[in-house]
């Protein structure tokens, strides 16, 4: 527990590939999971313009793109990057644990 949520158990490491995004569900979070390099984020798995699951997008360096309009976001801070998504997606702290990933979600 922090002020910012509960950390919890998301993934392998070594099930999150460069440049593949890696959807899990948490409880009622849907959560897609990236590794660019050696580092990791999180960020809702919804978009925010009609509901697609970014998981099934492409990523492109710190960028996902959205598979249904096209739309992309930064997945390090969650901005809205291009038509037509206007409105950014939340991003989620996380944390290696030895071999697994977290990712702290509000409590
Ligand atoms: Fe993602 Fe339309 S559903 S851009």
């Amino acid at each position: 527990m922090t002020d910012q949520g509960t950390w919890h158990d998301a993934a392998a490491l070594s099930a999150l590939s460069e440049g593949e995004p890696y959807g899990i569900e948490i409880g009622h979070h849907h959560i897609a999971l990236y590794r660019v390099g050696n580092e990791y984020y999180a960020t809702s798995n919804i978009c925010t313009h009609a509901e697609a699951l970014l998981s099934d997008g492409m990523l492109d360096g710190c960028e996902i793109e959205c598979p249904l309009h096209m739309g992309r976001f930064d997945i390090r801070t969650g901005e809205a990057l291009s038509s037509p998504v206007e409105i950014d997606i939340q991003t989620y702290p996380v944390r290696a644990a030895g071999d697994r990933l977290e990712v702290c979600l509000p409590a």
